[in-house]
């Protein structure tokens, strides 16, 4: 309910406030001082970025509620807190580099906590609550729009890190989902924050398994003219290691020259069936038939048949008749045609 809520965004900020004071304060503050070195995060950036310290110890948040346990129950449903069998409550995060998680209206929603070195899990990130859903919500995004009220361009990231040092770097239109993958709901909120949308994934297995799930969860919400490129990496580097390799404008020419998505989605499938052109065809299909907007995917099914050197996708589709064209590909075909009085050359 909504008391609740107002609650529990309150204690949040205050949870925000008391990891900043610990980053400050601290008697340990020198063993952050010294990892904020390391990672090369100024001053200037943890400030923007609300960046914290929980310091090691079970009750370094907990102690301040000790009279009020009404609090207590909420930093327990807030996540900031974890209860045991025995009932006993504990601090979730202890010993950790504190990322705050704002919503799009500033308020803090959730933490991601990075440990101070090499321990496991490297991320602890806060557990669903009642305002807080990860696959809803894009790490920087309220700090992207203090910055610019109608951004350009928006990239989406894999971590925390990399929306931190690219911003540090002047690079200050990153944001980073939540997870693994990059959700619908997370796709539909970058491309109506920005007219373009670069994707830009660690360069490492994981990071092109994320790219080709990101292209496939942005088929549906695409229409013509929304521009979503995939910036790829050298095998090894993220975000965060790159732009301090080489510094800003060499890696904003690398995010010009981005690949748009549909010669990613074709580069690709070309590389996997290169000789085979009938798989080529279907496989694309299949992907063209997630496209929602006929206008579009008819587009992508003209610069397929192209890209297989004919002359239209009229030909690709008849060439497909011949072949074995998939149910979807004929209902989508047929959609096509009476699709929204546009002239539609499938048809
Ligand atoms: P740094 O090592 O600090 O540079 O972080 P990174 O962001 O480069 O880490 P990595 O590429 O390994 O992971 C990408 C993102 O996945 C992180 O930013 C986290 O959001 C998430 N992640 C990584 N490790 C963990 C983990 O151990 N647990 C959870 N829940 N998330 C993780
Ligand atoms: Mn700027
Ligand atoms: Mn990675
Ligand atoms: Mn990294
Ligand atoms: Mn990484």
């Amino acid at each position: 309910d909504e008391g609740l809520a107002r609650d529990l965004y309150q204690l949040m900020e205050e949870a925000a406030r008391h990891y900043q004071t610990q980053l400050r304060q601290h008697a340990d503050k020198q063993k952050v001082d010294e990892y904020l070195a390391l990672r090369g995060l100024s001053k200037e950036v943890v400030e923007d970025f609300g960046i914290g310290f929980a310091p090691d110890g079970w009750d370094g948040l907990l102690g301040r509620y000790r009279t009020n346990p009404d609090a207590q129950d909420k930093l327990l449903t807030g996540g900031m807190l974890i209860e045991n069998d025995g009932g006993k409550r504990y601090d979730r995060f202890r010993d950790r580099l504190m990322f705050p998680i704002r919503d799009r209206r500033g308020r803090v929603i959730g933490f991601g906590g990075r440990v101070l070195g090499d321990g496991t899990p490297k991320y602890l990130n806060s557990p669903e609550t009642p305002i807080f859903h990860k696959g809803q919500e894009l790490y920087g995004l309220y700090e992207l729009k203090q910055k610019h009220r109608d951004p350009e361009r928006v990239m989406i990231v894999e971590g925390y890190m990399d929306v931190v040092a690219l911003a540090q770097f002047g690079i200050d239109y990153a944001v980073a989902s939540l997870g693994t993958s990059t959700t619908a709901e997370q796709f539909q909120l970058l491309l109506r924050s920005a007219k373009e949308v670069i994707c830009c994934y660690d360069g490492d297995k994981a990071g092109y398994e994320a790219a080709w799930r990101a292209m496939e969860t942005a088929l549906p919400l695409l229409k013509p003219g929304d521009k979503v490129t995939f910036l790829f990496l050298p095998q090894g580097e993220d975000p965060d290691s790159q732009v301090r390799k080489e510094g800003k404008e060499a890696f904003e020419m690398r995010i010009d020259n981005a690949l748009p998505l549909a010669d990613y989605l074709f580069d690709t499938l070309s590389q996997k069936y290169g000789t085979d052109k009938g798989n080529l065809a279907k496989q694309a299909i299949a992907l063209i038939e997630k496209i929602k907007d006929t206008v579009l995917a008819n587009l992508l099914l003209e610069n397929l048949a192209h890209k297989l050197g004919m002359n239209s996708s009229e030909d690709l589709r008849k060439k497909l008749g011949l072949t074995s064209m998939s149910t979807g590909a004929k209902a989508m075909a047929k959609k096509g045609l009476k699709g929204r009085g546009t002239p539609l050359r499938l048809a």
